[in-house]
């Protein structure tokens, strides 16, 4: 939904006179503005305004995304304070507009981005050096998560015990693949479509390196959750996955297993930590991803 408002106090300068705006989104930890300008090489810039957690996402676009050549909207100006400036692509995201080929696309966006991340990150060890997770760090991530939980709500002590075994043999059992670009929050509504049929990934603030692929799961999670694309074609998308990179189908359900658990966990550390006081309703969210911590758990290893 677009809505026309008062445009916010801190609109960094621009190339150009702001002619108006539109409020993309808005809620309490981030703002996305659509400024249109006159005069200038551009008619419109896409600002955002990211608060705490989700100020990350100009480091991201300078020691990750760019290094690893990821196709994103060209980040055009940062403030240093969490203020970014980016090129408008226009168009709807997938969310908006969700269409199978617009899933399918986003996949092979996916293995694409991967393979050539693995490519270049194996080259070159000095880069995103400060986004690099190890196994230790994902599991700090969980034990947070299961700290607040219990603090919030200690009917759930122990709910997520197993969960954070089954976490901890799996990363083991990755450490020794190659790693990659981990986007962090792979769904529809932070994949855009393109005029020419493709797909474009954007909000990078959760970015980070690892080799797990909980990208897959989270697009799978949420589109399934959303219900507007036949089963069939989603149940497929996996497949399509393993035929992109090369690799067996099962490999990939597996890795989908582990970094759904990462995802999974680091979305629980986020609410109970975070979300509950800032967004109230996340509070509403912790018996779900509880529930999915031990779906994923119970999952069967293939090897
Ligand atoms: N560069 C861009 N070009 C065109 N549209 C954009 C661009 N960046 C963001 N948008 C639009 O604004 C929406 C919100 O942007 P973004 O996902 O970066 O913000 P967010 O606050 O992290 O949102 P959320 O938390 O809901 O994911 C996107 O779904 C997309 O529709
Ligand atoms: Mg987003």
């Amino acid at each position: 939904m677009v809505i026309e408002t008062t445009l916010p106090g801190w609109l960094p300068d621009l190339d150009g006179t702001i002619v108006g705006g539109d409020l993309l989104r808005g809620w309490a930890l981030s703002e996305v503005w659509r400024i249109r300008l006159d005069g200038a090489t551009r008619k419109s810039v896409i600002v955002k305004r990211g608060i705490g957690e989700l100020a990350g996402e100009a480091q991201r676009y300078d020691e990750l995304v760019v290094p690893l050549g990821i196709a994103v909207p060209r980040l055009l100006a940062e403030d240093g304070s969490g203020v970014i400036v980016l090129e408008d692509l226009g168009g709807d995201n997938l969310e908006d507009r969700p269409t199978a080929e617009g899933y399918e696309q986003a996949v092979r966006v996916l293995a694409r981005m991967r393979i050539e991340s693995a490519l270049r990150l194996a080259a070159d060890p000095a880069l995103a050096a400060g986004l690099r997770r190890s196994t230790a760090d994902l599991l700090a991530v969980a034990a947070r998560a299961a700290t607040a939980m219990t603090a919030l709500r200690p009917d759930l002590a122990g709910a997520i015990d197993d969960p954070i075994r089954v976490m901890t043999h799996r990363l083991e059992q990755l450490s020794s693949e190659p790693e990659t670009i981990v986007h962090g929050d792979f769904q529809a509504k932070n994949l855009l479509h393109t005029q020419g049929g493709g797909i474009v990934t954007i909000d990078w603030s959760d970015a980070y390196v690892h080799p797990h692929l909980g990208d897959l799961y989270l697009l799978l999670r949420e589109g399934r959750k959303q219900g507007r694309i036949a089963s069939a074609r989603m149940d497929a998308l996996p497949a399509l996955f393993a035929h992109e990179v090369g690799t067996d189908p099962q490999i990939v359900i597996d890795r989908m297993v582990t970094g759904g658990l990462c995802w999974t966990m680091s979305a629980l550390r986020w609410v109970v930590e975070t979300g509950v006081h800032a967004v109230p309703v996340s509070r509403e969210w912790i018996d779900e991803l509880v529930t999915d911590l031990r779906g994923l758990a119970e999952h069967h290893q293939s090897r």
